[in-house]
C-alpha cells in the first residue's frame, strides 16, 4: 500500500475499528454561497454522505453516525422540513440496493413519533433488509436529540421500576448505555463538526463522555474522503487517557 493510502490509524493499538460521529452541517451556507435555494444544499449534503460512507472503510472506521434531522429541526420553514423529510427516501432509494451488497448494517435513530407512516416503512424496511449486515455500520441519526433520548432512557428504566422488575440500584452506566437509541454501537471515539462551528448541537450527549473532536473548516456538501482523512490524522495525534495518566507518569508518580 503506498504511503498516501495508507489508514491513519492502521497502527492503532486497540484493534477495534474506529466510531466516527459526523454532524453534517453547513448545507445552507454552501447553498448561500452559490445563490442556490437550500434545499440543494441538502441534496448536495446526501452526496457527500455517500462520498464519506464510501471512504470511512477503507480509512479503518467500522462505525459511521450522522446526524441527518435534530429534534430541533422541526422549527425551521414547513418546506425545508419537508425537504429534511424527503432526504432518507432519496438516500435509500440510489443507495440502499448497494449499500446491503457491501455488507453496510443500516440503522435509523431517533423518534419515530412525527414521521410519515411512508418514511417509518421505509426505515424499517432498510434496517430489516440490512439488519444481519456486518461489515460496516451505518447509524443515521433522524428525529434525533442527545437529551430526549437520555430522558426517554431514563423514562423506560422508571417504568421498570414502577413495574418491580427492576431495583433504582440496577441502574449502571452499562445498563444505562444499553438503553439508548445507540444501545449495540460502540462509543464514538471521534465526533467531527465541519463548517467551522465547534459545539455537539445535542448529539450524542451521552455517548461523547471520551470522544475526540475534530472541528472542520469545510462546508458538508463539499466533505469527502479528503477531509475524513485529515480528521483522523488530527486524531491519531491526540493522546487518549480516558481520565487516567500516562504510563510514563505513573512511573513519574513512583
Ligand atoms: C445542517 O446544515 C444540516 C441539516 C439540518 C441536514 C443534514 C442532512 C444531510 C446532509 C443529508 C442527510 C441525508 C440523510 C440520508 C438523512 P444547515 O442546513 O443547518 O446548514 P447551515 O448551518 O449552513 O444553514
Amino acid at each position: 500500500m503506498a504511503a498516501a493510502d495508507k489508514p491513519p490509524i492502521a497502527d492503532r493499538p486497540e484493534g477495534r475499528p474506529l466510531h466516527v460521529a459526523v454532524v453534517m452541517d453547513g448545507n445552507g451556507r454552501w447553498a448561500k454561497q452559490r445563490s442556490l435555494p437550500r434545499p440543494l444544499g441538502h441534496r448536495a449534503g446526501v452526496e457527500a454522505l455517500r462520498r464519506t460512507v464510501s471512504a470511512a472503510p477503507k480509512l479503518g472506521i467500522g462505525w459511521l453516525t450522522v446526524f441527518g434531522f435534530s429534534t430541533e429541526n422541526w422549527s425551521r420553514p414547513a418546506a425545508e422540513v419537508a425537504e429534511l423529510m424527503a432526504l432518507p427516501k432519496r438516500y435509500f432509494e440510489t443507495d440502499l440496493d448497494r449499500l446491503n451488497r457491501e455488507g453496510v448494517r443500516v440503522r435509523v435513530i431517533g423518534r419515530r413519533e412525527g414521521l410519515s407512516r411512508e418514511l417509518v416503512r421505509l426505515i424499517d424496511d432498510a434496517q430489516a433488509r440490512t439488519a444481519n449486515n456486518t461489515a460496516f455500520h451505518l447509524d443515521i441519526a433522524f428525529n434525533y436529540g442527545g437529551q430526549a433520548d437520555i430522558a426517554e432512557a431514563a423514562r423506560r428504566f422508571a417504568a421498570e421500576v414502577a413495574a418491580g422488575r427492576r431495583k433504582p440500584e440496577d441502574l449502571d452506566e452499562a445498563m444505562f448505555a444499553g438503553l439508548l437509541a445507540t444501545a449495540g454501537s460502540p462509543p464514538p471515539d471521534l465526533i467531527v463538526r465541519p463548517s467551522g462551528e465547534q459545539r455537539l448541537s445535542n448529539f450524542l450527549l451521552w455517548e461523547a463522555a471520551y470522544a475526540e473532536l475534530v472541528f472542520q473548516d469545510v462546508l458538508w456538501p463539499d466533505y469527502g474522503e479528503e477531509h475524513l482523512r485529515a480528521a483522523l490524522t488530527e486524531f491519531a495525534a491526540r493522546d487518549r487517557r480516558y481520565g487516567a495518566i500516562v504510563a510514563d507518569d505513573v512511573l513519574a508518580a513512583g
